[in-house]
């Protein structure tokens, strides 16, 4: 391990754990001696992450991060387990992911016919309770007068999708405006709590993932190669570099800042 970087004894809360990125970075911080707070709204496929070794540097709990009463839950078990939260990971959320084979999501999918309720649940969890679960572990790190949040934006807060990733041979997806128009808003965010929380001990960074591999068919995965700079998709082993390094205080003079890890995905 660099002597420069280090999350040895960091108090990491992580929403959304479960998750693909979520849960290979919890693996990672526990491994690298981090005590994790293991937070999903299904938090089953986490059940073998508290056993052996790492039995007392984890807990994981079922969070709802839309519901009050779990979230003020969460950061009181949270502090009552480790007495403080260094670190607050942001990756609940809702990705109305593509429908791989069907054609049933075309037309709802077509800008002008996207739906109002997924519409209404995206912004629930991607920001309105995400802006929450914040506010409540903010609390915490006021009072503790330190703190460090991660983001995870996407590489459509930054840039559209392009609708051709999505096209089946003539057989049309489309990445719909919910989760296009509600990860947009996590730059700003960032930057928000950044400047806010400046004076106060508390940094506020995000990481723009792109493309995980995830089972992918190799259809897609030619056609996202045409435009990607590396062509290629991400292994989800790529990301936990930048979010060690941001949970560390190697990262101590960063806040405002977010960051592509996208194989140059915005760089074109
Ligand atoms: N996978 C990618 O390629 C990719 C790319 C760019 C950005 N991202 C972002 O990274 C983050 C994680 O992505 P992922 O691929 O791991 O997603 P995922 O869908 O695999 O995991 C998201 C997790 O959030 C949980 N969740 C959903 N609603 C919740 C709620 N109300 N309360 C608590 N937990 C809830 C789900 O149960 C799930 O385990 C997301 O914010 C996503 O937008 C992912």
């Amino acid at each position: 391990m660099s002597k420069f970087i280090s999350i040895e004894n960091k108090v990491i809360l992580i929403t959304g754990a479960a998750g693909l990125i979520g849960k290979e970075l919890c693996l990672a911080f526990l491994a690298d001696g981090a005590q994790v707070v293991a937070c999903d709204l299904n938090p089953a496929p986490l059940s073998d992450l508290g056993t052996g070794d790492r039995a007392q540097n984890v807990i994981t709990l079922a969070l709802d991060i839309t519901v009050a009463e779990q979230r003020e839950e969460a950061v009181r078990q949270a502090v009552e387990k480790f007495g403080r939260i260094d670190v607050l990971i942001n990756s609940a959320a809702i990705d109305a992911k593509f429908d791989k084979g069907g054609t049933g999501k075309i037309n709802n999918s077509r800008f002008e016919n996207y739906p109002e309720a997924p519409l209404r649940q995206s912004v629930e969890v991607n920001m309105t309770a995400t802006i929450q679960m914040t506010q409540v572990v903010c609390r915490q790190m006021v009072e503790q007068g330190h703190g460090n949040i991660i983001n995870l934006a996407s590489t459509y807060s930054l840039v559209a999708p392009n609708q051709g990733l999505y096209d089946f041979g003539g057989q049309i997806s489309y990445k719909p405006i919910d989760y296009v128009a509600t990860k947009s808003f996590i730059p700003n965010f960032t930057r928000y709590l950044a400047t806010f929380y400046a004076k106060e001990g508390i940094r506020c960074n995000a990481v723009v993932p792109h493309g995980i591999e995830n089972n992918h068919s190799d259809e897609f995965k030619e056609r996202f190669a045409q435009y990607s700079p590396m062509a290629r998709m991400c292994d989800r082993k790529e990301l936990i570099g930048i979010f060690v390094y941001l949970a560390s205080d190697a990262s101590s003079y960063m806040t405002g800042s977010v960051i592509p890890v996208d194989g140059g995905w915005t760089a074109w």
